[in-house]
């Protein structure tokens, strides 16, 4: 179709306008393509800690779950349009982990947007990760969605440069999921700067997802289950109608409504974290929508471990968690309630109750 041709006009011109009336116009709207949103499917596999012992060996069970996502990505049916991975490759962000990791990365069929995890960056301050991965940030548009991918795993300056005596040291620190010589992440000002330019030219009606490693909110500190400006960050994406923030980090089935922003996790396909309120006694804000994972077996590592098919319907996501030792779960966003509903133990009656901890 010639550019600049009305609607109506190329209706007329090709006879069909009275026959627009019997059919279905929807129809007749989608052969325009022209910003219409698509419905498609993308894969998540996330946080596979692969974890190097010495010369070429590495912690074979880890090394077990990622091969075993990329295996079952490659058979998924629909097929993926891309697979996005959310973070920590790597254990301890050595180059032998992250090449090991685009080694078996590799075999998946689909193109990979990759985001980057605390476990690859704190080594090298993510040197080696932008010179063989991916940038660390960036945005791009796929059949009307308007894709964000964060570094959000940053922290105060201080903490990055100058405390620690090396950058080993700094990793190890880091890689502690319950450190007291901790520190919380952040986007920083200077990528909200970047997001807020790269937002300006999209329209409030383009659905927008978010890929970030750490939580977009605030759960729980001292597991930095956590991301301290990350309100900044909701109130630049508050003036659009539809956003959902995918990230990693947790290894647990969470998600949450805050205003506008839909926010789900993603599996591990190394092992699960319980969850903070385990903890019963320290204060945290696990999300009370979240319909906790159930662990029919807490001692075994595989149970509640796998990735997700997501389906990006209209720019609202559909979640299919696909559990290796464990029932799947689907999260689907109501319209009607405004938030994601889990299809079949959002009702309380259905639930199976949660792990106590062990
Ligand atoms: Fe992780
Ligand atoms: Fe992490």
């Amino acid at each position: 179709m010639k550019k600049g041709i009305s609607r109506r006009n190329f209706l007329k011109a090709t006879g069909i306008i009275g026959a627009a009336a019997a059919s279905p116009l929807s129809l007749v709207e989608f052969s325009w393509g022209k910003g219409s949103e698509e419905n498609f499917t993308v894969a998540h596999i996330s946080d596979s800690h692969l974890t190097h012992i010495k010369g070429n060996e590495f912690v074979r069970n880890f090394d077990k779950g990622l091969k075993r996502a990329v295996t079952e990505v490659n058979f998924m049916r629909p097929k993926p349009d891309f697979v996005i991975f959310g973070g920590d490759l790597a254990q301890l962000g050595k180059r032998e982990e992250i090449d090991h990791g685009l080694e078996i990365m590799s075999k998946l069929r689909y193109p990979v947007r990759w985001v980057i995890g605390e476990h690859d960056y704190y080594l090298d301050l993510g040197k080696y990760w932008e010179e063989k991965v991916s940038k660390l940030h960036y945005s791009f548009d796929h059949k009307g969605v308007h894709f964000i991918v964060l570094n959000s795993i940053l922290t105060y300056d201080d903490w990055m440069f100058n405390k620690w005596k090396s950058p080993e040291v700094r990793m190890s620190q880091m890689a502690r999921l319950d450190n007291p010589q901790g520190s919380p992440f952040m986007v920083k000002d200077k990528q909200i700067a970047w997001m807020k330019e790269d937002l300006s030219t999209v329209s409030r009606d383009t659905p927008v997802v978010v890929l970030s490693h750490s939580p977009l909110y605030k759960i729980f500190k001292p597991w930095n289950f956590w991301t301290e400006d990350a309100e900044k960050v909701q109130a630049v994406l508050k003036p659009f109608k539809k956003v959902t923030v995918l990230h990693g980090h947790v290894h647990q089935i969470l998600y949450n409504q805050i205003g506008n922003i839909t926010f789900q996790a993603m599996m591990s396909t190394a092992w699960p974290w319980p969850y903070p309120v385990s903890y019963a006694q320290a204060k945290n804000a696990v999300p009370k929508l979240t319909v906790f994972m159930n662990r029919a077996d807490p001692h075994s590592e595989r149970d509640a471990t796998g990735w997700s098919m997501i389906n990006i319907n209209n720019g609202r996501v559909i979640n299919d968690f696909r559990l290796w030792e464990n029932t799947n779960r689907t999260l689907k966003y109501d319209e009607k309630l405004g938030y994601p509903v889990d299809e079949k133990y959002q009702n309380p009656e259905n639930r199976i109750p949660p792990q106590e901890h062990y």
